[in-house]
């Protein structure tokens, strides 16, 4: 019995060091290593959601959840949209371009990254809405100005508008996920503190939130 164990074990070993799945092994070790090495040196991969004032660069912490992996992988080749039309922490000095990666450590940086996922993000709730619940969304966006702090898609000569303090919404429908964004407006704070200021109070009802949602994932 224990001479089979290790003959199971030596095949295992093998597999995965020198044998045919090798090069997977090392892919995702690839991820990983870039991720811990270079990433982590302006992102958080984990702890608890701190203000952005006391951060370089958005939080990862949750990006499994956040990011369209297909939109990720191409920004992360050629970071060209401005996410923060400013800045991100408002520091001249580092307004710089974001750095760019080659297309196989892309790949692996986001496979990588799709392992990191909140519990609090329910999966799947989200769908797209029908027509009356995007002209509710609409309406409910504008009355909130949610416009006042995020570059928003409209017919001017730009193709948008709005005030650019915060993260732009060009490309929302295709960037980010639809039930992480779901949960982020139910409550921002959970995830950047002081980033709720615009919250009305009392709260809205879920339901408005579902259409201010499904609105914002047409963007794009
Ligand atoms: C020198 C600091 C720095 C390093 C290193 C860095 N980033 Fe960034 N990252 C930023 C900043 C600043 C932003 C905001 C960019 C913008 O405004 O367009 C950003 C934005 C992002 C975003 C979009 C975030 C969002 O929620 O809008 C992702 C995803 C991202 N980085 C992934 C990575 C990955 C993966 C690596 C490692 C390969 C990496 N970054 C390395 C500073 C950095
Ligand atoms: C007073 C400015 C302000 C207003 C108005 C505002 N937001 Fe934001 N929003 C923020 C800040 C700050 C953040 C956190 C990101 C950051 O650090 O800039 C944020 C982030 C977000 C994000 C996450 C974006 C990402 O890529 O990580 C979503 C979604 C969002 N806001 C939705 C809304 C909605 C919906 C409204 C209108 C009901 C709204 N915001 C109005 C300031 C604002």
């Amino acid at each position: 019995m224990l001479k089979f164990k290790l003959l199971i074990l030596g095949i295992v070993v093998w597999t995965l060091s020198i044998g045919p799945l090798k090069n997977l092994v090392r892919a995702d070790n690839l991820g990983e290593r870039t991720v811990k090495s270079v990433c982590t040196t302006c992102h958080r991969i984990e702890g608890n959601p701190i203000s952005r004032k006391n951060k370089k660069a958005p939080d990862l912490i949750w990006a499994g959840n956040k990011y369209q992996p297909q939109w990720l992988e191409e920004w992360l080749q050629n970071p060209k949209q401005r996410l923060y039309p400013v800045g991100y922490d408002f520091h001249p000095k580092r307004k710089l371009p974001h750095l760019a990666l080659p297309a196989d450590t892309a790949t692996a940086v986001v496979k990588y990254l799709a392992l990191m996922k909140d519990p609090r993000i329910q999966e799947g709730i989200m769908k797209p809405g029908t027509s009356e619940q995007i002209q509710k969304g609409k309406k409910l966006y504008q009355e909130h100005a949610c416009t006042n702090c995020h570059w928003t898609p409209a017919n001017t000569r730009r193709g948008y508008t709005g005030g650019k303090s915060s993260t732009s919404f060009l490309e929302m429908g295709t960037r980010l996920k639809a039930d992480w964004v779901y949960r982020f407006n139910l409550n921002p704070n959970d995830f950047v503190p002081e980033s709720g200021a615009y919250i009305p109070k009392p709260p809205l009802p879920d339901s408005d939130i579902h259409a201010i949602t499904v609105y914002m994932m047409t963007f794009g």
